[in-house]
Order: C-alpha cells, then sequence, then structure tokens
C-alpha cells in the first residue's frame, strides 16, 4: 500500500469576521490522501477551498474541523515546514533584493552553509531560467519572472513536499512549459507535489491524480487517465485514407454495429505550434513562417467511431499522439 504524505478527514473551514461570527464555510467535510511521489491537482472555480487548503495543510490557518496529517505529523506542527516548499498564490518576497540576496535569505533561515548556499543558489537560479536577471531588485522583475523566482524559493530546502499555488499563471507559454516540465523533474527526483490551479491543460499534462472542489465539496477525485478516458469511443489513428477507403471502413464498423462518428486530418495543438515557432526564430533569425508550414501537421488520419461492442484491449494508446 503505497504511503500517505498527506492525510485529510473530514476537514471544514469556516471563516469568521473581526466580531467572530461566521462569514463563509470555505471547506465542507473534505477528506483525501495524497500519496508519497506523485503529483495530485487541485482544481475548482475561483474561491472553491484551494488556496485555504494548502493554508491548512502548512499550518498558517486553523482548522474549524477535522484532522490533518502532513509528513506523518499533525498541520499545526510548523517543524514538519522545513521539509515542505510552498509557492504562494501571491508573492511575498522582499521587492528592494536581487535574486541571489532573496535565495541567500531563505538559505540562511533553513541554517544552510556559505558555501552549500551558494552552489544551492547556482542551481535554483539556473533551474528557473533567470540568470540574466539574478542581480536585479525584485520591484524590477515582470509578473513570470517573479513566478520563478518564488519557485526557485520555494525549493531552496530541497523539500520532499512540494505546494504549489497557481504554478504557471503569469507565465508565457515557454515558462508555463518550464514550469510543467519542472513538476515532473521533482517528480522522477522522488518528491510528492500539490498544486492548484484553474488551467485545466496544466493539470492534465502533470498530475496523476486530481480532486475537483466546488463551494468547499469534494466533487470529483481520481486518476487524470481513467477520468478522462472516454468508455464509449474508440480512435484509430492511420496514415492518410482515400474517400474510398473512408466508405470500406464504414461497411466494415455497419457489420460490427457500429458508426464512424468523424474523420479528420488531426491537428497539433496550439501549444506545440506555438513553442515550435520561437524555437524556429531562434535558431534561424530573419526567416518567417508561413502559414502553410505553420499548419502542416503529420500526414495522418484520425478515426473516431461509436461502437456498441467493448473496445478491445489493444486500443492504441493516443496520449501522446499528434490528435490528442
Ligand atoms: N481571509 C479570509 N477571510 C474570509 N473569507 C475568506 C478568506 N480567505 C478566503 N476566504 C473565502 O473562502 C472561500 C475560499 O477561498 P480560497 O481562497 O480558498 O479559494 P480558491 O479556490 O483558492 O480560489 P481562487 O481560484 O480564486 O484562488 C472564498 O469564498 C473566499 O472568499
Ligand atoms: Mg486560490
Amino acid at each position: 500500500m503505497a504511503e500517505s504524505v498527506i492525510q485529510i478527514r473530514n476537514l471544514s473551514k469556516i471563516y469568521r469576521d473581526f466580531w467572530g461570527r461566521k462569514k463563509v464555510r470555505a471547506l465542507n467535510s473534505l477528506s483525501l490522501d495524497v500519496e508519497k511521489g506523485e503529483v495530485f491537482g487541485l482544481l475548482g472555480p475561483n474561491g472553491s477551498g484551494k488556496t485555504t487548503t494548502l493554508k491548512l495543510l502548512l499550518g498558517l490557518l486553523f482548522p474549524t474541523e477535522g484532522k490533518i496529517t502532513v509528513l506523518g505529523k499533525p498541520a499545526s506542527n510548523v517543524e514538519k515546514n522545513e521539509r515542505i516548499g510552498y509557492l504562494p498564490e501571491e508573492s511575498y518576497l522582499y521587492k528592494f533584493l536581487n535574486a541571489e540576496e532573496t535565495l541567500n535569505f531563505y538559505g540562511q533561515l533553513f541554517k544552510m552553509s556559505r558555501v552549500e548556499r551558494k552552489k544551492r543558489i547556482d542551481e535554483l537560479i539556473e533551474l528557473v531560467g533567470i540568470q540574466h536577471a539574478r542581480k536585479r531588485q525584485l520591484k524590477e522583475y515582470s509578473k513570470g519572472m517573479t513566478r520563478r523566482i518564488g519557485l526557485a524559493q520555494a525549493l531552496i530546502n530541497n523539500p520532499d513536499l512540494v505546494m504549489l499555488d497557481e504554478p504557471t499563471s503569469g507565465l508565457d507559454p515557454i515558462g508555463t512549459r518550464e514550469m510543467k516540465d519542472l513538476i515532473i523533474q521533482l517528480k522522477e527526483q522522488g518528491k510528492t507535489v500539490v498544486m492548484c490551479s484553474h488551467l485545466l491543460a496544466d493539470v492534465q499534462d502533470v498530475c496523476d491524480r486530481i480532486a475537483i472542489l466546488y463551494g468547499g465539496e469534494l466533487k470529483v477525485m481520481g486518476e487524470v487517465d481513467q477520468l478522462l478516458t472516454e468508455q464509449d469511443e474508440t480512435q484509430l489513428h492511420t496514415s492518410r485514407l482515400s474517400e474510398a477507403a473512408i466508405s470500406e471502413i464504414r461497411e466494415v464498423l455497419a457489420r460490427h454495429n457500429a458508426e464512424l462518428s468523424g474523420v479528420e486530418q488531426p491537428r497539433a495543438n496550439l501549444e506545440d505550434l506555438f513553442l515550435r515557432t520561437v524555437h524556429e526564430s531562434k535558431s534561424r533569425p530573419g526567416r518567417r513562417f508561413t502559414s502553410d508550414e505553420a499548419a502542416q501537421s503529420s500526414a495522418t488520419t484520425a478515426v473516431e467511431t461509436k461502437t456498441d461492442d467493448k473496445p478491445s484491449d489493444d486500443t492504441p494508446d493516443d496520449k501522446n499522439s499528434p490528435a490528442s
């Protein structure tokens, strides 16, 4: 059985006003576990309780009801936070320090030696891609750069558990892709990641499991792959097909009690196109990318069928296919 890094049981949080009167029920009887080494996504619309959950896990807020265990300790035990990295929704970093000074300051808080700090600061500045701005005061940073230094700060103590509140907010598509790669890298190092987001494509790309909150209540939880698999459809990918071949396929499908629900040329997604364009522009400055080239995708045809038969086990895994 997998080891739980986070256990939440019947967690409720009611925010009260200055007079102690109930103001907002932000969480209602939430129970969930996060296992060691997984990337767990907390999703939900604005105000659904995602940030509240993270703050409760860190012990920054006290629950109204319920029990939370993080890394084997109660959430109220702040000692456990030494093994946690936290990227808050809003940056709380000192605006008048530069990137190196910021990381040095946090390294000192974690009682790292001078040599250790220097090594770690160089590593992190490179990891988050702000080498060119390492001596610039944070008040001059763009939103995306602020997000990057925030992540570097969250990782200074080489944490076992990383909590990221909207990690890709304010990042351009290249920064977003880098952040996603970084989250996958953290997972590969054996770390556990909990992230909140409403950018669903980002969550889909990196999370193993997700929970969807609405009005402070857990509505759906499970493995992303399982939740997103369309049980009643089968998708085939073939090389480009002629009209004749397609109509023959239609006949074959009819014999199997199935119908062809769509035939189309696969489309690359916008993120891939954007990254390809930037990459090409960097490697071949001065060259213009024509719309023909941009639209070019592999010469394959995606065939979607609806069937009454149960899909066979050898249905191709379409996760990395050009049409998905
Ligand atoms: N300090 C506070 N005092 C009173 N109410 C609060 C406080 N912080 C949050 N809330 C309320 O609790 C609810 C949940 O807020 P929370 O910040 O956890 O949502 P969220 O899911 O992170 O939203 P978003 O996607 O906008 O970041 C909201 O109704 C919010 O107004
Ligand atoms: Mg939030």
